[in-house]
């Protein structure tokens, strides 16, 4: 059956109504394309564990400030088509941005709260407010049974799962493990901006988190200053923040904290930001 490439609202509904009609459990992978070995990873589970996988491929306007990438982002459709076609998806959501904002910008939005204003929200104002805000419309659109996110972006994926518990949204999350090079370095659509030089200090940040992991049993602070000593050797890592949250509220583990958590790092490397995150046991 050949990729289907639904770029309006009704048809993308229309597609799915189908697949339901036939009484198939439907996956949507959310993405922002320029898609790699940690989307598949995501795709393929989808195929997993549902019938029918539905792979939207649309860059947020919402999400992106000011002075970010939102022009630059990478965005390469006809590769992504063939890689999803290779893996058997039938069915590609990718609608240009007057699809899903008609009007321009819209008003409503949905708020990340206090957990979307620290961390990356800290750094990206209004990124998870307006990230939220599309993840809602694609489930509105779309009506998966289930929904795949990466854990590499886990404030997003922490957010996305508060949200649907929040708005009684009826969509279970998956989550997906983060996928690495050889190497360690976390795979992103943003490492393909990095040189060379910037490529090989990247690797500070999965060794700073294996820093901090490996000084997790004394406590947090001995564990960061671990980490921080990693990324401060690395003159091209320029570190925002290097962090110890409870995976329940995503908040800084107080000193007294106990169990798995998880290590959060961001960084910009040269002019690319980067972020990565492991689990550690305190
Ligand atoms: O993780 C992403 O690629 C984006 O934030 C998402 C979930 C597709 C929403 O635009």
């Amino acid at each position: 059956v050949p990729i289907a490439v639904a770029a309006s609202v009704a048809r993308i509904r229309a597609d799915v109504a189908a697949e339901r009609e036939q009484g198939r459990r439907v996956a949507l992978v959310p993405t922002m394309g320029a898609l790699h070995e940690g989307h598949l990873a995501l795709v393929s589970r989808a195929l997993e564990i549902a019938d029918a996988a539905v792979v939207s491929i649309f860059v947020n306007p919402l999400q992106f400030g000011a002075g970010e990438d939102l022009e630059a982002y990478p965005r390469t459709p006809d590769e992504d088509l063939a890689m999803l076609e290779a893996m058997g998806v039938r069915s590609v959501f990718m609608p240009p941005v007057s699809e899903l904002y008609p009007h321009g910008d819209i008003e409503t939005r949905i708020s990340a709260g206090e957990a979307g204003a620290v961390f990356e929200g800290a750094a990206r104002p209004g990124h998870f407010d307006g990230m939220l805000t599309v993840v809602a419309k694609l489930f509105n659109t779309v009506q998966p049974q289930v929904a795949l996110f990466g854990q590499k972006d886990a404030q997003q994926l922490f957010l996305v799962r508060r949200m649907v518990r929040d708005l009684d949204i009826p969509v279970a999350i998956e989550s997906v493990p983060i996928v690495r090079q050889d190497d360690g370095l976390a795979l992103s659509s943003r490492n393909r901006y990095l040189s060379p030089g910037e490529r090989r200090s990247a690797l500070a940040l999965p060794h700073a988190l294996d820093a901090v992991a490996a000084s997790a049993s004394e406590g947090a602070e001995a564990a960061l200053a671990a980490g921080r000593e990693i990324v401060a050797g690395e003159p091209l890592v320029d570190l925002d923040y290097l962090a110890i949250v409870d995976p329940a509220t995503f908040r800084a583990v107080g000193t007294g904290f106990r169990g798995q958590a998880l290590a959060v790092v961001a960084a910009k490397v040269g002019g690319t930001r980067l972020i990565d995150n492991q689990a550690v046991v305190l």
